[in-house]
């Protein structure tokens, strides 16, 4: 005779309905998925409590999330993009980062990321299409929380075109177009040479574009460098360097910009644009995160 199935109970009216979810749920052997979900279901049952949704928006809700993975594709990634937009991903990175005094701020990978950057020399360039854009020249250092220089780390970096895409958002562009693979020498320093990245919209033309505009938000990252630095011993650092002078330095879209990031693009006396940016990386475990494309 086949065993009789765990009984939760049944729903007898909407006050019962979280407790008997959470009984059903009651016996997930891995201990840190059942404190999840329990509290996903707490969080979320209450949501439905507060906001009581109808029958409609409930199916737009749904709708939406389908749509979500519909548009995602090898361009971007609109549900890490949701994420970026409600403050997840940054209040993820911030708690999960547990920093050290001192330590650089992280900030959000964001949906552009591709792993497998092109290995560079010190100081080559990672602009490959010889087009358009002001030169820029970015340098510094790697240092530890004693401000040691730290040798070896992978310094990978990528940022947006002089007209704010992505290579892989921007058929112009050749493949891997600015980005790089750097290493620190010796003295934790790195340098690398490129074009003055521009801010830029998130991708609006999916349901994350119908979102904002239902909100009155406007789509702009301030223009910015993303940097992932990683060496077995440390923590892996990602994180953005943001110029301190565009106009949407104060309302990034998805919440990147942190004081300690605005960088200076400063213009030389050889007219010359450059970027000095140390960073500051914590002992822990190297870990790459999963691209959000391929
Ligand atoms: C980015 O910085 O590449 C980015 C982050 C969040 C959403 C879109 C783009
Ligand atoms: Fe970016």
């Amino acid at each position: 005779m086949a065993t009789k199935p765990f009984s939760h109970g049944v729903v007898n009216g909407p006050d019962s309905v979280t407790g008997i979810v959470l009984k059903a749920m009651s016996r997930t052997p891995d201990p840190r998925l059942r404190e999840v979900m329990e509290s996903l279901v707490r969080h979320l049952h209450a949501f439905v409590r507060e906001v009581r949704p109808t029958a409609e928006e409930f199916e737009g809700g749904i709708d939406f999330l389908v749509r979500l993975g519909q548009a995602t594709g090898p361009e971007k990634n609109e549900v890490v993009l949701l994420s970026d937009l409600l403050g997840i991903s940054t209040l993820v990175v911030m708690l999960d980062e547990a920093r050290a005094a001192g330590g650089t701020d992280p900030a959000l990978l964001g949906p552009f990321w591709r792993a497998q950057s092109p290995r560079c020399e010190p100081g080559e360039s990672i602009a490959r299409d010889g087009g358009g854009g002001d030169p820029l020249e970015v340098t510094g250092r790697v240092l530890d929380l004693e401000g040691r220089p730290i040798a070896g780390v992978s310094v990978d970096v990528w940022q947006a075109s002089p007209v704010g895409l992505y290579e892989n958002q921007d058929p112009e562009q050749p493949d891997r177009n600015l980005r790089g693979l750097f290493e620190t020498d010796r003295e934790g320093r790195f340098h690398f040479r490129t074009v003055r990245p521009k801010g830029y919209p998130v991708p609006v033309d999916g349901p994350c574009g119908e979102l904002l505009r239902a909100q009155d938000r406007h789509p702009w990252r301030p223009a910015h460098i993303h940097f992932m630095l990683s060496r077995d011993g440390y923590r892996t650092l990602v994180t953005q360097v943001f110029d301190n002078e565009d106009g949407s330095i104060e309302s990034d879209v998805v919440f990147g910009v942190t004081p300690s990031l605005a960088g200076r693009f400063e213009r030389r006396a050889n007219g010359s644009l450059h970027l000095d940016y140390d960073f500051v990386m914590q002992p822990g475990t190297r870990r790459i995160p999963r691209p959000p494309l391929p």
